[in-house]
Order: structure tokens, then sequence, then C-alpha cells
């Protein structure tokens, strides 16, 4: 980290990170353990978290949070939870949370695709939001995307029936990939099937910092919209 990020980390990681076993406190202990294949999943506790319950949205990886703070001030009715590898990109996170007065964030630095499988119950979620994840363009790295079959069938799991899954990437290939994951996944609806499956912009979502680089390359952006039957 440099050494603004450092000293925002220091500054906000009280008021904005939360560690895993903070999520569902009342089960501490008892919480579902990656080590543990079986243990159960258990229920996020949001008047713990943030203080109130409201409808409950994951974003996996946030990046350096910009947009972040941008959506989450945009729609102030929603608890995010925002869930990033990256501790720099957390750390300047919360200097766009600070600088935008954000109080409905906790940021989690975990793997979300593990959080969501074992910390994340099913039916839960108002929404999932994936924009710009790694596009791991190399052929030979395409397994590492997280946009899979598995995953697809994870997120609709976790999504409240009538919730909504955002996805967006700059990258043609895995856009066609995440067309047809989400395609084959029967408990999906695309509200857009009929016209082609992409969806226009989320309205809530402002141009990314990625987005803002596949831009700069001539890329064209490719959004999704998902409901879950
Ligand atoms: C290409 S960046 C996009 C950042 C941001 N959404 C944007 O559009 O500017 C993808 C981000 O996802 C994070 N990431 C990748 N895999 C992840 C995982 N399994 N769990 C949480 N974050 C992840 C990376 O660290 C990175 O910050």
């Amino acid at each position: 980290m440099n050494d603004v990020q450092k000293r925002a980390w220091e500054a906000y990681s009280g008021r904005w990170l939360v560690e895993r076993d903070q999520l569902s406190p009342a089960r501490a202990g008892h919480a579902a353990d990656p080590a543990v294949p079986d243990s159960p999943p258990v229920e996020i506790d949001q008047m713990t978290l943030f203080g109130r319950v409201a409808p409950l949205v994951i974003e996996i990886g946030p990046g350096m949070g910009d947009a972040t703070a941008a959506m989450a001030s945009a729609r102030p009715e929603i608890n995010l939870l925002a869930i990033e590898v990256y501790k720099p990109g957390i750390a300047q996170t919360f200097s766009h949370l600070a600088r935008l007065g954000v109080t409905n964030v906790r940021v989690l630095r975990a793997d979300a695709a593990e959080v969501m499988r074992n910390v994340v119950i099913p039916d839960s979620l108002a929404e999932l939001w994936l924009f710009f994840p790694d596009p791991w363009r190399k052929r030979k790295h395409h397994k590492r995307r997280i946009v899979t079959p598995e995953f697809a069938d994870l997120v609709a799991s976790r999504l409240q029936s009538g919730g909504s899954w955002y996805l967006a990437t700059d990258w043609e290939d895995y856009a066609r990939q995440m067309l047809r994951v989400v395609s084959a996944c029967e408990s999906l609806s695309n509200p857009y099937a009929a016209s082609g499956g992409w969806a226009p912009r989320a309205p809530f979502r402002p141009e990314t910092r990625f987005e803002k680089r596949g831009l700069g390359a001539e890329r064209a952006i490719f959004d999704l919209h998902l409901v879950r039957r």
C-alpha cells in the first residue's frame, strides 16, 4: 500500500471493515468454516453489521471502490457488503466512502466465491453485483474466470426470488461466455432475452475504473441483468 492507502486503512478500517466472523456473530465459533466442508451456512446478522435490516446486496470485487461509493450513496435503501481480496483497493475504497460520507457499506477482505458458498444462506440476497471481474484473457487462464455454470447456480441459489444479478464486462469473449452460462441456468430469467440478451447499463452504475480503461482501449461494454425465478 502507498502512504495514503496506509493512512486510510488505519483511519477507516474500524468504521467500514468487517471480519468474516462478524458476519454472523450469534454463531461465531460455529460459523461455516471452509476447512469443514459440511458446516452449514449461517445467516448474515445485518443488525450487528449495519445497525439496521435492509435489502442485502453483495458486490464482488469493488476494486478501488470509486464506483462502489457512488452506487451505495445513490442507493441509501440497501445494505451493501463489498467483498474484495486486494488490500490496497480496500484502503482506497475507504477514502471514497469517507469522501461521500457513505454509511450503508461494509467491506470484507475475503474470497467472495467462498463467502457466497459458506456464509451467505440461500434465498437471502436482494442483489449481487459483479462489475468488470478479472477477465483472465489468455485461453489457458480462462478456467480462473469467476463466471462458470457452478458459480451461476451458486448466485441463483443465494438470491431471493425476484432478486437481481447485475454483471458487466468489457471483454467480448467473456461477455459471451457469461451470456451462455446465465442462459443455461434454469433458476435465472433474462428480461432481455428476446432482444439478444444484453441489458442496458444498470441505472445506478456509474462508469467504473475498469470500464474507463476498456472504453479508453475502444472496447465495447456488455451488461447483463438476470432475475432469480
Ligand atoms: C478488474 S477489477 C474491477 C474492479 C471494479 N469492479 C471496477 O469495475 O473498476 C476486479 C476486482 O475483483 C477482485 N477480485 C477478484 N477475484 C475476487 C474474489 N474471488 N473475491 C473478491 N474479490 C475478487 C480483484 O482483486 C479486483 O479488484
